[in-house]
């Protein structure tokens, strides 16, 4: 069983819509949550603990039939690093702070989840959540055919 967990900074705006675009794509490919994979979000921060995903987030995914509004954030923790198989930053800053929570031993594990940045929208512009989930949708289809191939 592959362990995912995607990470981004409050786990309201990026990581959410990543994790639930991964669950998602594997299902459609035909893999079965809790046999085959499992997919979770946190953020490195803690400002947001509880909350429900960013209005803007969950519109952007209720425009693609993508309900998020179950999705609460919780903060990325040490644990994670043995927990998870592939941990998933959205922007370089997230990549080094996960490193910054994980033992040294696990940061192989850590990676972009995109080959670009996926740039944090919350004080952006008004389509950068549009920009966002374009970009996510993009990146988890090839995380999942690169599954495929592994
Ligand atoms: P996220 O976006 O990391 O994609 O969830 C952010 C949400 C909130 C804050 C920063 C980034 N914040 O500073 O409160």
């Amino acid at each position: 069983m592959l362990r995912i967990c995607c990470v981004c900074l409050g786990n309201i705006c990026r990581s959410p819509v990543a994790e639930a675009l991964l669950r998602q794509k594997f299902i459609e490919a035909g893999y079965t949550e809790g046999v085959d994979f499992v997919v979770d979000s946190a953020g490195t921060g803690d400002w947001h603990l509880g909350h429900p995903p960013d209005r803007r987030s969950q519109e952007v995914c209720a425009r693609y039939h993508l309900d998020i509004s179950a999705q609460r954030a919780r903060k990325f923790t040490a644990a994670d690093g043995e927990k998870y198989d592939r941990i998933y930053g959205m922007d370089r800053n997230n990549v080094d702070d996960i490193c910054a929570i994980i033992d040294a031993k696990y940061h192989a594990k850590v990676q972009l989840f995109d080959v670009h940045e996926v740039n944090d929208p919350y004080y952006g512009i008004l389509d950068g959540f549009e920009i966002m989930y374009q970009q996510l949708e993009q990146a988890a289809g090839k995380i999942v055919l690169q599954h495929h191939k592994d």
